[in-house]
């Protein structure tokens, strides 16, 4: 490792309390299972309890890593969403409040669909270019919901990432150069007076892939690494098949054989935790790390290839090194039983929770205790969100 080695130090996720498998949301709707669980490569999605939300599932993912590192270097915080809770106050604030951070620190939300946590880990590798004892909390937290009985609701899901990015880093290293692409287009989006996600899905999967291209050329022509360098490669997944469908793309575009054992090696260790969890969003691509990591054999040394997509839409393709020694840091066991120890719900309860929301005439209600989280979402007063710790 390189004396100027910036980039993930530790990385941590959490997500709901709830877990709606893919079986129950079929027998719902009629649709054959194959479609979920191989057409799009979903199996089940997280649904947040009545006080979850992304500021609970953001302390609760970034809890582990100032429990571990402390939180006396921690500077900056920045908060990437697209499920924001208020228009003016950064979630990442109540986040500080919850943890306990020092005041001497900034703390921002960040927004561009769910691309919005790659600007922010650019922008934590700056402030620690600028100062090397610097370090900053990057946590991305999102809840993707669509409409009941739309195409979307089976992509939906929830979760939290959060990453400390630091200098000698001991999970990835961030290299240069990133490539870069911005489209205007409206494949997907959510007006402030909406609470479900609008999404033209076949315009938003042609779009996606114009952006793999796009974001492609750019890296190359800032002097990337050549594809063939890559280990693995590690996508924003909407949902899982959507890597698979990118990187199909992305071969072909450079034109190297899309051989199916070839993709599935590059990519599929990256989709075990999104499967699972559904589309998190900003969390998503981060959440692919997370499984790749865990999952994958010894990756020391090894080139991971990232491609973030936020539709709107902007892309940014950049390469991360794996750093010796990263095994002894991983979180297998918290991670996995995150996953296994929600508890399912049938879909009446299911779609009591996704139609639920907290009358906005400024009284006061309060929710009822659900998560089994650290953290809860425990009333609303006067306009005012109240957390507490469970
Ligand atoms: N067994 C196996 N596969 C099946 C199947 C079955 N019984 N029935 C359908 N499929 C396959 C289809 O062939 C298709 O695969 P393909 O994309 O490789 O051709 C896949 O399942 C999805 O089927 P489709 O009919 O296209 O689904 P849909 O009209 O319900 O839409 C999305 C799928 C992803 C567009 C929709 O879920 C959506 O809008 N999602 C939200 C937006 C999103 O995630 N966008 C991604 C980019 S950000």
């Amino acid at each position: 490792m390189t004396s100027d080695a910036i980039g993930i130090h530790d990385l941590s996720f959490a997500t709901t309390r709830f877990v709606l498998p893919h079986t129950t949301l079929a027998d719902h709707n009629g649709t054959d299972i194959g479609k979920y669980h191989t057409g799009i490569g979903q199996r089940s999605m997280s649904v947040p309890a009545a006080d979850e939300d992304i500021v609970t599932m953001a302390a609760a993912a970034a809890a582990p890593i100032v429990a571990r590192h402390g939180a006396d270097q921690i500077r900056t915080v920045v908060l990437a969403t697209e499920s924001s809770i208020d228009q003016a106050k950064s979630a990442g604030v109540y986040v500080h409040s919850l943890l306990g951070l020092p005041s001497s620190a900034r703390v921002v939300e960040m927004k561009q669909a769910c691309y919005s946590a790659t600007a922010a880990l650019q922008f934590a590798i700056g402030l620690v270019h600028r100062d090397r004892s610097h370090r900053v909390l990057v946590i991305a937290s999102d809840v993707s919901r669509y409409e009941l009985d739309s195409p979307g609701e089976a992509t939906q899901g929830a979760a939290a990432a959060a990453m400390l990015v630091s200098a000698d880093p001991a999970l990835v290293q961030i290299e240069d150069p990133s490539g870069l692409f911005t489209a205007d287009v409206m494949d997907f989006w959510r007006p402030n007076y909406r609470a479900t996600a609008l999404v033209d899905g076949k315009e938003s999967i042609s779009a996606y892939l114009q952006a793999v291209e796009g974001a492609w050329k750019d890296y190359a022509e800032q002097g990337g690494r050549a594809l063939g360098e890559f280990s693995a490669f590690c996508y924003h997944q909407p949902f899982t098949k959507m890597a698979y469908k990118a990187h199909r793309h992305l071969l072909g575009y450079c034109g190297h054989d899309a051989d199916k054992g070839e993709i599935a090696r590059a990519i599929a260790d990256t989709t075990t935790y999104n499967a699972d969890i559904g589309n998190s969003y900003t969390a998503s691509m981060y959440l692919g790390l997370a499984s790749l990591l865990d999952n994958a054999d010894d990756l020391t040394h090894q080139a991971i290839g990232f491609l973030s997509y936020g539709s709107g839409s902007v892309a940014e393709f950049f390469a991360g090194t794996v750093v010796p020694g990263y095994r002894s840091q991983l979180r297998v066991a918290a991670h996995r039983d995150a996953i296994t120890q929600r508890h399912p719900i049938d879909y009446a309860k299911y779609r009591e929770l996704h139609e639920q929301s907290f009358p906005d005439d400024g009284g006061d209600y309060s929710a009822p205790r659900e998560t089994a989280g650290p953290y809860r979402l425990a009333a609303l007063s006067g306009h005012k969100r109240i957390y507490e710790p469970r």
